[in-house]
């Protein structure tokens, strides 16, 4: 969060000015209140970043505002305006919360250094917390270990380091758990934006209602809910790399409001009028087919031809079966170290069942199917009774085998039939779109676009 918005609390006018135009010289937007309560006021009904104020005041003290502040916003930066006979005063301060005093009489040079450092103090914060998030999510921003023995990871791998160094936006496809996230870290991780931040958004996960805010961030007030300012990812990302996750679950709405963000990397907070400018690389990733989405108007062409400067496909596991056991191996290792257990190897008929098993849940299956192993194993070899695939594989029943009881409409097109289907459920449901959902294994959201391409209303 930078700073932008400063309130300067003083009675004496003469100071308090001396302060604000300081400030607004430096473009910043700049409040002012002549005693603690009317400041006081004024924080509540708008928000602010920054606040000075004078220790002694006629209604309230310093020590007074800077307690209700702290406990109003704890994030917001308080600088305390002392004499110079009173410096426990602002000791007292410091140890409240306060972010740095001043002592009269002090020029410009010295409220322009104290905004200089609180800038650089919310930078650290800031880059902390997606430090935070991004240890808890394993790996960090250390680069992932990507495993590539096939041909086709090889020359993935060797189109990623030509492509890192390059500001261009990826759009990363392929099915779930082929390892979309790990080549999108390894994009971040190899370019110049290694030290910036790699922020992640998984749209599909975030309420409709708020995916804005997410992005672009709110201004306090801006809707119900919205009791402080909020930065957005996009800003947060800023310098570094923004990863849209499931790129086409975001509302149409949005949708275009992203258009502009990535064509002029210059967006609003929700509920603010300031332009907000950025240095964002974009990496978009989904599991669906793109010309589907695109013909069902679920993603915005021109927004998808923005996203695909440069598209990346990761075949499924099963088509590239040289990296079969090295991921094995590889996880192996890991989850040994993991679960604290000695490192084992497989047997020869283990390795043959991992072969020829379909995957159809990818990388991550296997990585789960290794994990199990290693848990249950107990001998130093793994054995093909320990390898449960089969517990993950989906019955392979056929249409031919399954006696179709004479209600299927043969004679009308796929797409015709889908609609069909997507309206009886909902029908069925009580127009419960949840659990029509549910039933039909679609997301609300994929629901909702689906029957909006059917101008189907409720
Ligand atoms: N080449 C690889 N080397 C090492 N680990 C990998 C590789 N590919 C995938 N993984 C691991 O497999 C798991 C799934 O990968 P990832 O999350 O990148 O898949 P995804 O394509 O983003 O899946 P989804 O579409 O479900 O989000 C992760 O734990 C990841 O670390
Ligand atoms: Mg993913």
């Amino acid at each position: 969060m930078s700073i932008e918005k400063i309130l300067v609390i003083d009675d004496e006018e003469l100071i308090r000015d001396f302060i604000a135009e300081t400030l607004r010289r430096d473009n910043f937007e700049v409040a002012t209140a002549e005693n603690g309560k009317r400041g006081i006021a004024l924080f509540k009904e708008k928000s602010f970043d920054m606040v000075f104020t004078d220790m002694k005041m006629p209604d309230l003290t310093g020590i007074d505002v800077l307690k209700k502040i702290k406990e109003i916003s704890p994030g917001t930066i308080v600088v305390v305006v002392t004499a110079y006979g009173s410096i426990e005063n602002a000791v007292e301060a410091m140890r409240l919360g306060a972010f740095n005093y001043l002592i009269k009489p002090f020029s410009p040079d010295t409220i322009e250094a104290v905004v200089g450092k609180a800038t650089e103090h919310q930078k650290l914060l800031n880059e902390n917390q997606f430090l935070r998030e991004e240890v808890n999510r394993k790996g960090g921003n250390n680069a992932p270990q990507v495993i590539a023995e096939s041909s086709f990871m090889k020359n993935v791998l060797k189109d990623v380091s030509r492509l890192a160094k390059s500001n261009a936006s990826v759009f990363i496809t392929g099915a779930s758990g082929t390892g979309k996230e790990v080549v999108a870290q390894a994009i971040h991780c190899q370019s110049s934006r290694a030290d910036r931040p790699f922020i992640k958004v998984n749209c599909a996960a975030i309420p409709e209602t708020l995916i804005e805010s997410e992005f672009f961030g709110h201004e306090k007030g801006s809707f119900t809910g919205a009791n402080n300012k909020r930065i957005g990812r996009f800003e947060l990302a800023n310098g570094g790399t923004l990863m849209l996750d499931e790129v086409t679950e975001i509302p149409l709405t949005v949708q275009a409001k992203l258009l502009r963000a990535v064509q002029e990397q210059v967006f609003e907070r929700v509920g603010g009028t300031n332009s907000i400018k950025v240095d964002v690389r974009l990496i978009s990733t989904t599991n669906r087919d793109i010309k589907t989405a695109i013909t069902e108007k679920v993603l915005r062409e021109d927004l998808f031809y923005r996203l695909n400067v440069v598209p990346i496909h990761l075949i499924p596991l099963r088509e590239r079966k040289d990296d079969i056991v090295p991921l094995a191996q590889y996880f192996l290792q890991n989850s040994s170290l993991e679960n604290h257990k000695e490192v084992v190897e497989f047997s020869d008929s283990a390795i043959k069942k991992l072969l020829s098993y379909e995957w159809p849940g990818n990388v991550r299956e296997l990585a789960n199917v290794i994990e199990r192993a290693v848990v249950m194993n107990p001998s130093n070899t793994i054995g093909p009774e320990f390898i449960f695939v089969d517990t993950y594989e989906q019955p392979k029943k056929t249409f031919a085998e399954e006696p179709s009881q004479g209600i299927l409409p043969v004679g009308v097109s796929l797409q015709e039939l889908e609609k069909r289907l997507i309206i009886e459920t909902l029908h069925k449901q009580n127009n419960n779109r949840k659990k029509a959902a549910e039933i039909l294994g679609i997301s609300p959201r994929t629901l909702r676009n689906k029957l909006h391409t059917y101008n189907y209303n409720l």
